[in-house]
């Protein structure tokens, strides 16, 4: 039988390191760079983390998902976000008071926050762009992170409930900018369960 296909990535393995790997366990992961997670393990296994461990994320991991989530499709290509890193301890406290006090803010050693970049989109695409495309390149970009940052073993939520103009002060963002989501990032101290989901048939219309 054939390994089923994405379950090991491998990054330019011989097919000597390849036999190797395919015996290994399932749960044994010795370099993320040599196995990733299967897709559909990542969607599976992807919950809202709210508690982190006091340890941080490495640069290297960070640009990772950074690239990654360049990879995200766009109104016209023109990724029409902007996408703000916070580490600063004073400025997650602004954010988590902007948020109405939620702690996973300040619990995290990473925050990432999401601006629609309106003006670029409108530019190109006028109204449409400036309310509705700017707003979905920055929500599709923010849920590629959430993704990718659990491919990484790393946990995150997304923080939506916060005062934007608290927010957009407090990032210095530009007047165009319109803060999308506060993705608190980091590794996991609590392992939430999968949260019920509605049936699909309420979800889907068949025509
Ligand atoms: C648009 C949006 C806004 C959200 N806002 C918040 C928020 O302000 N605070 C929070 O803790 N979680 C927030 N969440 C996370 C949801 O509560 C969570 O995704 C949902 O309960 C499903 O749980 P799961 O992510 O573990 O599957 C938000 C999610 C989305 C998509």
């Amino acid at each position: 039988m054939p390994p089923k296909p994405g379950r090991l990535d491998f990054c330019k393995a011989t097919e000597a390191c390849e036999v190797w790997l395919l015996h290994l366990p399932h749960h044994f992961n010795p370099s993320p760079l040599i196995l990733t997670m299967d897709f559909y393990d990542v969607i599976d296994k992807r919950r809202s983390v709210r508690a982190f461990q006091d340890k941080p994320v490495d640069a290297k991991v960070l640009r990772k998902i950074l690239d990654t989530v360049s990879l995200a499709p766009s109104a016209g290509n023109l990724q029409a976000y902007k996408i703000t890193i916070v580490r600063k301890q004073e400025l997650k406290e602004g954010l988590m008071s902007a948020a109405f006090d939620q702690e996973s803010i300040i619990n995290a050693p990473v925050v990432l926050v999401f601006s629609a970049d309106e003006k670029r989109s409108e530019t190109k695409y006028g109204d449409r762009g400036l309310e509705f495309y700017s707003l979905q390149d920055a929500t599709i970009a923010a849920a590629y992170c959430q993704l990718v940052a659990a491919a990484e073993g790393l946990g995150s939520v997304w923080v939506g409930g916060f005062d934007a103009l608290e927010v957009s002060r407090l990032i210095n963002a530009e007047s165009y900018e319109v803060p999308v989501a506060i993705i608190p990032l980091g590794y996991p101290a609590e392992n939430p369960g999968r949260r019920e989901r509605r049936h699909l048939k309420e979800l889907v219309r068949e025509m």
